[in-house]
């Protein structure tokens, strides 16, 4: 079974072919080709993605990409429904709609975000799992057991999603506010950093940490003569934790943005910050983040009895996100099995909606040869997993 699969729901264009099979109870993804076009650079002068901007991109760039696929044969067009911004979605719907007429075949709407789910429970093939002989781009899911806890976090998205079964998703908790993405990206901007500004903060957080080690190990030894110890080496901004104590799996960052906003103009003003303060910035509202998300992770285990932890979304190639989750799983949740997606996944791709279209249909969930997809499809962009698309 092949799909060609359609993602335009932020700022990302991408065009994916896949291949997939059902052995025994494994789900084996071929990526054939993959092309992905990011308009992240043009919409950095806003700050953040601008939907006009990014609908005009789409529709420039998917007849561009496609292009490469256009002598290649496939069995039915997957697309991004929802959730996104809706401006954007409507370019692919209305693309793989004409190619799905054009070739007489089915369209597939997918949910992005069980794209980001069912792409982080998958990982990289290894020859003694793999039928396929094109091991490099195959990846499987395998033994996944339920119920499975998804933590998705992207820059629309910052939910907790108990999977009881394939497809059968619980709310346990989200975002009141803004996603976490968008908390990475607003408060990257008030520290004069680029969008996307995830990326970033991180980079500064890292530095900052290990500059602190270095420091750490440095005390006790007499500070070079004739150099003062500069004052920022020290320097600490404490910002708050939101809802870490909060009797459920709900989380708020619009006041931690608030919290850097204020700090900033206690201080007198982001110009007034030295390079070494301006790291120890990010890697305070880094900390503040994951604390927050291991503790609500840790209560939504609990809670849930999950056999399997999976993280999704661009937010997950957080590293220091990453390293703090595993050491939640490693030290306290031992008969958790935790799937972290590897970097290439975790941003939007068009990799993971064929998969997710995949899924559906090697599991039996869609039956191609059913008349529902028909359906017109519609751009959805507040889509929720707890609400079928099909
Ligand atoms: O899933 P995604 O690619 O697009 C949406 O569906 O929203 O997520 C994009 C978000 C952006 O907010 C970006 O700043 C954030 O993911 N991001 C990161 C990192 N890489 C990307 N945030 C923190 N640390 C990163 N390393
Ligand atoms: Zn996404």
């Amino acid at each position: 079974m092949k799909v060609l699969a359609i993602e335009t729901s932020c700022d990302e264009t991408g065009v994916a072919l896949l291949e997939g099979r059902k052995v025994g109870e494994m789900l084996e993804f071929t990526t054939i080709k993959a092309a992905l076009l990011s308009q992240a650079k043009l919409h950095a002068e806003y700050g953040g993605v601008f939907p006009t901007l990014a609908k005009r991109e789409h529709i420039k760039n998917l007849p561009v990409l496609f292009a490469d696929f256009k002598d290649e044969q496939f069995d039915a067009v997957a697309v991004t429904a929802g959730p996104g911004l809706e401006p954007a979605l409507w370019t692919g719907i209305e693309f793989a709609k004409a190619l799905a007429a054009e070739h007489n075949l089915p369209l597939l709407p997918i949910n992005h975000m069980e794209g980001h789910i069912v792409s982080s429970l998958a990982r990289p093939a290894t020859s003694p799992d793999v039928h396929s002989s094109v091991l490099q781009n195959t990846r499987i899911v395998a033994d996944v057991q339920f119920p499975v806890l998804a933590l998705l976090v992207s820059g629309g998205h910052t939910e907790f999603v108990l999977m009881k079964d394939w497809f059968e998703y619980t709310l346990l908790g989200r975002t009141l506010d803004d996603a976490v993405g968008e908390a990475f990206d607003k408060v990257a901007r008030m520290l004069n950093l680029e969008y996307p500004g995830g990326p970033e903060i991180s980079r500064l957080a890292t530095k900052h940490r290990e500059a602190s080690e270095n420091n750490m190990q440095a005390k006790g030894k007499a500070w070079p003569s004739g150099h003062e110890r500069p004052e920022s080496a020290y320097y600490s901004p404490k910002l708050p934790r939101p809802m870490l104590h909060t009797d459920s799996c709900d989380v708020s960052f619009s006041g931690l943005k608030t919290a850097v906003l204020y700090a900033l103009r206690d201080l007198g003003g982001m110009h007034t910050l030295s390079s070494e303060q301006l790291a120890a910035f990010a890697a305070e509202f880094e900390d503040a983040v994951a604390e927050v998300l291991v503790a609500k992770s840790r209560r939504a285990l609990l809670e849930s009895g999950a056999k399997t932890f999976v993280i999704g979304g661009g937010v997950a190639a957080n590293r220091y996100l990453r390293e703090e989750l595993q050491k939640l799983v490693l030290e306290e949740f031992n008969d958790v099995e935790f799937r972290l997606p590897e970097l290439a996944i975790t941003g939007d791709n068009a990799v993971m909606i064929g998969e997710a279209a995949l899924a559906h249909v090697l599991l039996n969930d869609w039956n191609l040869e059913s008349s529902r997809f028909d359906l017109d499809i519609k751009a959805q962009g507040n889509l929720s997993l707890t609400k079928k698309v099909l």
